[in-house]
């Protein structure tokens, strides 16, 4: 089945998803087709909600265009606060300065359910804090000051509207 992207404010991605207890076939074609979504969108990582599965799944995007799958994610550690320009592929024409942790820890599983640890940083640090959020149902906006996400919001319904109106 071919995925698209849902668009916040979709309940799907403000609430937190479930956890993963089968590694079976299913979780292997949600992976498969949250990759194909990720690619048609030229996006740099995915949550499973963002296609509208409440699964804590994502893909984690390194810099060099690979990507490495999490189920069940935890983020164990955080140092370095910074900030970074995010935008979203379910805020699409979006971006703001947002902030984050530069190091992060995270234990999570692989797709046949192995745990793993992970000490990451910079990019791919970025980007599990910005997938992880996802599954705990959150997007990169809720972390923007209320004026700003007011603003953001605004824009994006517009937006929709506009392109829904479009023959
Ligand atoms: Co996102």
């Amino acid at each position: 089945m071919k995925r698209s992207i849902v668009h916040w404010p979709d309940p799907v991605l403000t609430t937190p998803t479930r956890p993963v207890t089968d590694f079976g076939a299913d979780l292997q074609q949600l992976l498969d087709e949250m990759t194909e979504a990720m690619h048609a969108a030229e996006g740099i990582g995915i949550a499973a909600n963002q296609v509208g599965v409440p699964l804590r799944v994502a893909l984690v995007g390194r810099g060099d265009g690979s990507y490495f799958e999490i189920v069940n994610p935890e983020i164990l550690e955080t140092s370095e606060p910074v900030s970074y320009r995010e935008g979203c592929l379910s805020v699409p024409g979006e971006w703001a300065e947002c902030p984050r942790f530069r190091r992060v820890r995270v234990r999570y599983q692989d797709r046949v359910g192995a745990s793993l640890e992970l000490d990451a940083e910079d990019r791919v640090a970025h980007v599990l804090q910005h997938e992880i959020d996802h599954l705990d149902g959150r997007v990169y906006v809720d972390r923007l000051s209320p004026l700003k996400r007011r603003l953001v919001r605004e824009r994006t319904i517009s937006r929709k509207r506009r392109l829904s109106r479009r023959p």
